[in-house]
């Protein structure tokens, strides 16, 4: 026996290993795989210095089926499905609106009735695909009658939101409505909030009005529209003429 302490250590951690081997072979467990990272635990990074597309699919996934079982709330119960996000991940541009309504319960996708209509022109108008944006909500599941989600359930659903936009990391976002931007901490102690740049975990938030508000009030998609083109310019980005 050598009287070397660091030739003993490694001369058991090597009898160790064998022993592992070794019962790995026989069916045992051997060596204890790694264990893939929570999607939950996302370490910050800046503004669009998201992972790679093959590393965030599989974690928004885990993420999205989690809120389909999920029953932190009681949203939860009134749910025909969960409604996780629309769209493109790999993307420089994120729209967080409310919660679902109808026909996004319906469907389990965000924005598919007539505000998300709506959206899909505004999202064409700056230039992008409908499907190279992503869309997702403050919550997950259906408020009743459309109300907006009380602070206990939108903090119930952070859980989900918060690393949602952790993953994609894109360089922008747009809240679209009031509850929106309060969920993403942009909405300044007094006066005006919307077309006022917040941000949220570094990444710079537009604050503008909803566009079920819109549909309602279309007088103010003027201001929308400036809003708009703002995060353009911080994308480096040109409307398309129309
Ligand atoms: N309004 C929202 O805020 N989100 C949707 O998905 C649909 C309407």
């Amino acid at each position: 026996m050598s009287s070397n302490p660091e030739n003993e250590l490694a001369a058991v951690i090597s009898s160790a290993q064998e022993l592992l081997r070794w019962e790995e072979t026989l069916g045992g467990q051997g060596f204890p795989a790694p264990k893939p990272p929570s999607p939950h635990e996302t370490p910050l990074a800046g503004p669009g210095a998201r992972g790679s597309d093959q590393d965030i699919q599989p974690r928004l996934q885990v993420l999205a089926d989690e809120a389909a079982e999920c029953t932190r709330c009681e949203l939860s119960r009134g749910r025909t499905k969960s409604v996780f996000a629309r769209g493109t991940p790999d993307t420089d541009l994120v729209f967080v609106g409310e919660g679902p309504g109808f026909h996004e319960d319906q469907q389990g996708l965000p924005f598919v009735g007539r505000a998300g209509q709506l959206l899909d022109r505004m999202v064409a108008a700056m230039g992008y695909d409908r499907d190279g944006v992503y869309i997702c909500n403050v919550v997950k599941c259906r408020p009743p009658d459309n109300r907006t989600p009380l602070p206990v359930e939108a903090a119930a659903c952070a859980h989900f939101l918060i690393p949602q936009l952790d993953l994609v990391r894109p360089k922008t976002i747009v809240a679209l409505g009031r509850c929106a931007a309060e969920n993403l901490n942009v909405v300044p102690p007094a006066g005006r909030w919307r077309g006022i740049w917040g941000e949220w975990r570094g990444i710079p938030v537009m604050p503008t009005y909803h566009p079920a508000f819109l549909l309602r009030s279309p007088q103010f998609k003027k201001p929308v529209w400036e809003d708009l083109q703002e995060v353009l310019k911080v994308l480096n980005r040109a409307a398309p003429k129309r």
